[in-house]
Formats: C-alpha cells, structure tokens, sequence
C-alpha cells in the first residue's frame, strides 16, 4: 500500500491530481482541507493561515498513520491575494505564511514519519524567476523576516497589487529554497529522500486568482481553454495535474542533478530555478529564519 498525504487536493489542478491517486490501485490518499475532500480521500482538517492548526493536523495525521509510514508528501496548496495588507494568526504576510511557512512547518514535523525513498514536492512557480518574464513581479530578494513583515521592507512597492504579485513570487521562491535546505538536512540524507519543487507552469481554470480584478478573474476560472488558445504558453489543468501525479507515483524520475520540474506547453521538463533560487547563502538564512518563525531549531 502506497501513501500520499497532499495540501491542495480539493480544486485546482490539484483535484485532478488527487483523483488520479484516487484511481490508482494500493494507493491510501490522505488530504489537508479546509472543507470538502473528493471521494475517497481521507480529509484531515487543515488550514494553512494557522501554524496551530497545522501542528494539530502533523498530530491528528499521525494518529491516522498509526505505524504507517509516508511515501509522498505533495505540499500544492496555495494562495494569491489581492494584497499585502493581510496577516495570518500568527501575525505573517498571508502568501508568505500560507504557501511557504506553513509548508515549512509541515515538512518538518512529517519527516520522521516518511518512509525511506520517499518523495516529498513543493508547488512553486515560474513567476520566482526574472528570467521567465512573468506578469507577477519577481522576488526583490529572500529576506524572510521582510517577506513576513513587508511594511518593514525599506523598498516596499506602493501598489499594492504590485506588492502582492512579489509577495506571491518571492512566497514561491522560498519554496525553492526550502526543497534545497531541505534536500540537505542529515535525516533527509539518511532517508534517502527525494525533494522537488514543481512549476504547473500558467494554467487556467484554477482558484488562483480568485482575488483578481472581475474580467481577469472571470476569464481565467471560467474560459481556461479560450484563454490557452489565445495565450500558447498557458498549460491545461490535465497536465499540470498529470504531471504531479505521474512524479509522485514515480511514473517520472527526475534526470541526476536537478530537483525542479516545470510543466512547459503541456509537457513535463527540468530546469535550473532563478540564481537566487540557487544561492546557498539565501537557502540556509531561508531554513533558519523559518525555523526562528514556527519555534523550532534550525
Ligand atoms: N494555476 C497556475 O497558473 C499556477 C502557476 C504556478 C503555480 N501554481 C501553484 O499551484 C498550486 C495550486 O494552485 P491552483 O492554481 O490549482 O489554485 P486553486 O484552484 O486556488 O487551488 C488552491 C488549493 O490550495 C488550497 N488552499 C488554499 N488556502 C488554503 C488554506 N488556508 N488551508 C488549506 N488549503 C488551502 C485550496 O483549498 P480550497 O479548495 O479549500 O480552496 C486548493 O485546494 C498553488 O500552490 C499555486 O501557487 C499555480
């Protein structure tokens, strides 16, 4: 028997992922949600705006567990909101906390109840990489402390979507850097884990820009295959959920060397991340300050 715990497994593209886990065949799917889990799927209750709920869900999950032990863990969900101007319960940037430290803190209270061999990915984006010309701004830098606390960054953009859009990027950049800090730690080593960080690329029909200006919003949830006729590069929910779920059943492996899979025009390719993605310097401040946020030792 194959298990998988995920976080973003009840819309999006990742529903489509949490299906195809659900369809195959020894496989036990057990979901962090905050409300309804598709059929099927053992829900837990999560919600990633609170690092005390994630504690009770590492906790509530490990009971369910029993002596079972991880073979995936599929850390997808994610935000995108309309501003900075939002604060968990614990006091950090919305994005920030969400899709970084409230994974961060995941991971870490999950790794010793995975399996040796066993896979965890992080959802990123292409949008924490200058390089790929995005419309979200790219990260300005990995400062966790600023990106937790953004009215305390000294460059702090004015607007506030513009604000957003690189509170989202450099969110996603840290979770590039949390597969690499993580991929090094010695329980990691010891377990012969693997650790990727996952790009679905653009893809339309998802929740994600829920908190859009109205016609943006509209376009993307609803007219996804309109919209990936006009803009080439936009990817289909199928693949972008295919290609998380052929990874994390191990139908794809990646090439030595590389840890970050991008879905490009549908299909499932490996690059290199940003070069601040690949700063080391900027990867290890990442793990400790982290660490420092959710009260445990680096
Ligand atoms: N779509 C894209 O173009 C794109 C591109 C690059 C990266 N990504 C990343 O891909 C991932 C999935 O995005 P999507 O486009 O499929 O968006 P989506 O439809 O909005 O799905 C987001 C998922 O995250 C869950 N989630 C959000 N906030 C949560 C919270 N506080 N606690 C627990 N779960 C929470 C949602 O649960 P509910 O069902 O309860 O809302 C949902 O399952 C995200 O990490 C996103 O940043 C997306």
């Amino acid at each position: 028997m194959r298990t998988i715990v995920m976080t973003g497994g009840t819309s999006g593209f990742g529903e489509l992922t949490a299906r195809e886990f659900l369809a195959t065949a020894d496989t036990r799917l057990l979901l962090g949600a905050r409300g309804s889990a598709p059929a099927g799927a053992e829900a837990v209750p999560l919600d990633l705006t609170s690092l005390a709920s994630v504690r009770s869900f590492a906790s509530a999950l490990s009971d369910r567990l029993g002596s079972d032990e991880i073979d995936a863990l599929i850390l997808n969900a994610g935000v995108n909101p309309p501003d900075v101007e939002g604060r968990t319960s614990d006091g950090f940037e919305t994005a920030f906390a969400v899709n970084h430290l409230a994974h961060y803190l995941l991971a870490r209270l999950l790794l010793p109840r995975l399996a040796a061999n066993a896979l965890v990915v992080l959802t990123t984006s292409g949008t924490h990489d200058p390089a790929e010309g995005a419309m979200v701004p790219p990260p300005r830098h990995a400062n966790a402390e600023l990106l937790a606390h953004p009215e305390r960054d000294p460059e702090h953009d004015a607007k506030p979507r513009t604000a957003a859009g690189r509170a989202y990027s450099s969110s996603k950049l840290c979770n590039i850097l949390t597969v690499r800090a993580l991929a090094i730690q010695p329980e990691a080593a010891a377990k012969n884990l693997t650790v990727l960080a996952y790009d679905p690329g653009p893809t339309p029909g998802t929740g994600l820009l829920r908190n859009a200006p109205t016609i943006g919003r509209i376009m993307w949830q609803t007219f996804g295959s309109l919209l990936r006729r006009l803009i080439r590069r936009f990817n289909s929910r199928e693949a972008a959920g295919g290609n998380l779920a052929a990874i994390a059943l191990g139908k794809v492996h990646p090439p030595a060397g590389h840890y970050y899979a991008a879905v490009r025009h549908d299909e499932l390719t490996w690059l290199e991340p940003s070069e601040l993605a690949r700063d080391d310097e900027a990867r290890d401040a990442m793990w400790s300050d982290s660490a420092s946020m959710v009260g445990l030792q680096p």
